[in-house]
């Protein structure tokens, strides 16, 4: 039988402390080689903990700058904002300036401009079109869409921009996401994947025959994977 190409975490507590741990652990790595850290966060419930558990760390803010992978086509005040999210959860209980901070400059009326625009924004930052994020959080939804990278759009095929509108016909809606060439230039890439709902999904990414169309998170080569018991069945 196949096996995974991982060891589960038993308990969803120890995963997010575990992320958290390890995020703390690089961003002193990395900076004890260059002046900053970037990071390009990930939407989603499990996360959100690990954002939370952050904002009680010693990190040197200063030098840390936020990006998102994807994002949700509501004002940043939006309950479903990704930024607002984040905001919440962490952004208000740290001393980070507002220019390490780089939310998505969602244009609700016109989300190609918008999308365009953080491109630029990325760019401008790395100083190149395609970014190198010391690190690229993500997680996995039950479709096995990654980022806002949803099955069957054409963001899937994206392979110039960093950073594109996704028009995700099952919301009837736009997103906001990070392409493939984005993510995969990460130095490094973590796959969080947690809950039951997610079994059918992570077998299909792991064992199932390439189809990016279907699944797009085959198209992610994670350096770590944080995987619950649940999420394995
Ligand atoms: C988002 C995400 C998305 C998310 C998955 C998993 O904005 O929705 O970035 O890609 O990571 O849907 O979400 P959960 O961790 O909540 O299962």
């Amino acid at each position: 039988m196949a096996t995974y190409p991982f060891e589960p975490y038993a308990e969803l507590p120890t995963l997010q402390s575990a992320v958290t741990d390890s995020f703390c652990q690089l961003v002193e790595q990395t900076l004890a080689s260059q002046d900053t850290f970037s990071v390009s966060l990930s939407g989603g419930s499990t996360p959100k903990r690990v954002y939370e558990m952050l904002a009680s760390r010693d990190l040197p803010w200063d030098r840390i700058h936020l990006f998102w992978g994807d994002e949700r086509n509501v004002p940043h005040d939006h309950a479903d904002s990704n930024y607002r999210m984040v905001k919440t959860a962490l952004l208000d209980h740290v001393a980070i300036k507002e220019a390490n901070v780089h939310p998505v400059p969602v244009a609700v009326d016109s989300p190609a401009e918008g999308a365009r625009a953080y491109a630029q924004e990325i760019e401008a930052f790395f100083g190149t079109a395609m970014p190198t994020f010391d690190l690229v959080l993500l997680g996995m939804g039950d479709d096995a869409h990654t980022a806002s990278l949803f099955p069957g759009t054409k963001a899937i095929s994206e392979s110039d921009a960093s950073f594109v509108e996704n028009y995700v016909p099952k919301f009837e809606a736009h997103r906001y996401t990070m392409t493939y060439p984005a993510i995969t230039s990460g130095k490094e890439i973590w796959f969080i994947i947690t809950g039951a709902a997610k079994v059918d999904a992570l077998k299909a990414v792991v064992f199932g025959e390439r189809d990016l169309n279907q699944y797009p998170s085959q198209g992610i080569k994670p350096t770590r994977w944080f995987v619950d018991s649940e999420a394995v069945g």
